[in-house]
C-alpha cells in the first residue's frame, strides 16, 4: 500500500504550529512541507492569531503574501523567536540536517541561526543512520569560476554536479549557482559543513550541523517530537 506523503508531511507541519504564539517573529520554511505550515498558520491568523514572519525565499514570500500572513524583515527584526521549515534528510540522533534541495539554503541558514528555537517537520522517510546515505549536500556557489570551485570541492572528496532547471543552470534567489555535492556518508557534520564552506566560491552548503532545536516526525503510527541527545 502506497504512504501519502504529503499528508504526513500536513500532519507535522500542524504539530509544529502549536508552538506559534501571539506576539512571536517567525521564520517561515521553504518546500512542500513548509507550505503546509504557511497553510496552517493563515488559518490560525485568520482565526486571530498576531505573528509577522520573515520568509527564506522568494517563493515563500509569495504564497504567505497570497495567504494573508504578514511579512517582515531583518531590517525591522534582528532577532527571529521561532522558525519552522523542512529537511531532506535528519541524523536521527544529533537531529544535523541536510538541507537545499529547494535551492533556498542560504536564507534558510540565515533565519535559522537568527532563530531562538529551529523546529524542522518532516515525514519518517527523511530519517537516517548517516547524513548522505540518499541525497547529496546542496553547495551554493559563486557564478563566477563555478568550474574551479567544483574542482576544489572535489579535492574535498565530493562528486559535484551542477545544478539544472528547464535545461539551464538553477539560479538561487541571491544569484548563485548550486552544486549537488555527492559525499561518501557523513561521519563529522560539523566538520564537513566548515570545510565545505572554507572552500573559495563556496557560499553557503546545505548541512545544517547543531542547530534543530527539535523535529517533528509524522509516520504512518503517528507524530513523534524528537530532541538533541546531549
Ligand atoms: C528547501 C529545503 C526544503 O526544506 C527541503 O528540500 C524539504 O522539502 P520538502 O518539504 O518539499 O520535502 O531545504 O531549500
Amino acid at each position: 500500500m502506497s504512504i501519502d506523503r504529503d499528508r504526513l508531511k500536513r500532519a507535522a507541519a500542524d504539530r509544529a504550529v502549536e508552538f506559534v504564539e501571539s506576539g512571536m517573529v517567525l521564520g517561515l520554511g521553504t518546500g512542500s512541507t513548509a507550505g503546509f505550515v504557511i497553510e496552517r498558520l493563515a488559518a490560525r491568523i485568520a482565526g486571530g492569531l498576531r505573528i509577522v514572519a520573515i520568509p527564506t525565499s522568494e517563493h515563500t514570500a509569495e504564497l504567505a503574501c497570497r495567504l494573508g500572513i504578514p511579512l517582515t524583515s531583518f531590517a525591522e527584526h534582528r532577532h527571529i523567536d521561532l522558525a519552522i521549515d523542512g529537511a531532506d534528510e535528519v541524523e536521527r540522533t544529533r537531529l544535523d540536517l541536510i538541507k537545499g534541495r529547494g535551492g533556498a539554503l542560504l536564507r534558510e541558514k540565515i533565519v535559522a541561526a537568527a532563530s531562538r528555537r529551529f523546529i524542522v517537520v518532516v515525514d519518517d522517510e527523511k530519517l537516517v543512520d548517516r547524513l548522505g546515505e540518499h541525497t547529496p549536500i546542496p553547495v551554493e556557489v559563486a557564478r563566477f569560476g563555478w568550474q574551479a570551485t567544483a574542482a576544489a570541492l572535489e579535492r574535498l572528496g565530493a562528486e559535484p554536479v551542477l545544478r539544472q532547471s528547464d535545461g539551464l543552470p538553477f539560479v538561487t534567489d541571491g544569484g548563485n549557482l548550486i552544486l549537488d555535492c555527492r559525499f561518501a556518508p557523513i561521519e563529522d557534520a560539523q566538520q564537513t559543513e566548515r570545510l565545505i564552506n572554507m572552500t573559495v566560491g563556496v557560499v553557503e552548503n546545505g548541512l545544517f550541523a547543531g542547530r534543530s532545536s527539535a523535529v517533528i516526525v509524522a509516520s504512518e503510527s503517528g507524530i513523534r517530537i524528537m530532541t538533541r541527545q546531549s
